[in-house]
């Protein structure tokens, strides 16, 4: 099996083709914005036929908005396009160079694509996961059933992309115990290749962006539901005091009321720290159906 030489491993230039696995908003946003910056050929990855086309659509669309902004050309957009190949076989992963995986935060749904990733892909593949809240660490032990064969579980890490992905530039990439160097160095060459600005931090619960972001938008919740401000009253303060394009109410209906609280209830159960405790406004907000943007009512309605 070929192996990143070690001259050119903080470089991305031996990662020629990506697999994608997960047709929904992040992972149709990472596939396009690696064909687009990164110019590798993508094999996007979905289990539902439905979710794949809507994808693709949605690819299209954000391609002729880049057109008729003047921001590509007609040709450019083509050629993106034309690296952009999508499939409902996991298989079809067997050549690539790198995968990103980006399904729903379900463990047992991820623990089992890393399991058959290590298995179909080639033995120098990156094996990277967009969790926002998944301990690296475990997702890579899932790799293998002996815990001293570190052959798949070195090339696990996180590569984990801010919402919407092709408007924003962040990226944290993580590392698991497991994680090579080798690894972290291709992670962090590759989201440059594709634009991105990369920070690293440690396999610790919500990494660094929701261990920050989370307890912000949940103590907006709390400052609702105790009576300290309104909901226009706290997200404007935030929006016009602190220049954030949303406030904490709007940006927990953008990310998903459900995403929020789970990502609350990964800090609070981990830490064990009372400083984490998920509002109780959010839980019941959640209970009811209203998960923000998606469903169609949250803090606001849509
Ligand atoms: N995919 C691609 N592009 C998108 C998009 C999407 N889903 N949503 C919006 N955009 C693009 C629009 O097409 C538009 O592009 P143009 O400038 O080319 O026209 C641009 O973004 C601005 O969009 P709008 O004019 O419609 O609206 P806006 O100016 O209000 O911006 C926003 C929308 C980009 C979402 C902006 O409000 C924003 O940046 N909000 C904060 C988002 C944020 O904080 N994300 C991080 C969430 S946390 C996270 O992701 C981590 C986690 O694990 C939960």
């Amino acid at each position: 099996a070929r192996q990143f030489s070690s001259s050119s491993r903080r470089y991305a230039a031996e990662v020629k083709s990506l697999g994608v696995i997960g047709a929904g908003q992040m992972g149709l946003g990472i596939a396009l914005v690696a064909a687009q910056r990164a110019g590798v050929t993508v094999t996007l990855v979905d289990t539902s036929q439905a979710a794949l086309d809507k994808g693709m659509g949605f690819a299209d669309k954000l391609l002729a908005k880049d057109v008729s902004k003047s921001r590509l050309t007609q040709d450019q957009a083509d050629e993106a396009r034309s690296k952009l190949s999508h499939t409902i076989a996991m298989e079809d992963l067997a050549k690539v160079d790198f995968v990103i995986e980006a399904v729903p935060e379900i463990p047992q749904l991820k623990f089992d694509i890393f399991a058959k990733l290590a298995e179909i892909c080639p033995a120098h593949a990156i094996l990277a996961t967009n969790t926002s809240s998944i301990s690296i660490t475990k997702i890579a032990a899932a790799t293998t059933k002996d815990p001293t064969d570190t052959s798949a579980s070195s090339r696990v890490v996180s590569t984990h992309f801010m919402n919407p992905v092709p408007v924003q530039k962040g990226v944290e990439i993580i590392s698991g115990l497991q994680t090579s160097a080798e690894t972290l160095d291709t992670a962090v060459a590759f989201c440059k290749a594709m634009g991105k600005v990369t920070s690293v931090s440690a396999d610790s619960p919500g990494f660094l962006a929701n261990r920050i972001l989370m307890p912000y938008i949940n103590e907006a919740v709390i400052c609702l539901e105790t009576g300290v401000g309104d909901r226009d009253s706290i997200d404007s303060i935030m929006k016009n005091g602190t220049n954030v394009p949303m406030g904490p109410l709007q940006l927990a209906d953008f990310v998903g009321l459900d995403t929020c609280l789970a990502i609350m209830k990964v800090l609070h159960q981990e830490t064990g720290d009372s400083k984490y405790r998920p509002s109780v406004l959010l839980a019941k907000m959640v209970d009811a159906g209203w998960l923000g943007k998606k469903s169609g009512k949250g803090f606001y309605d849509y």
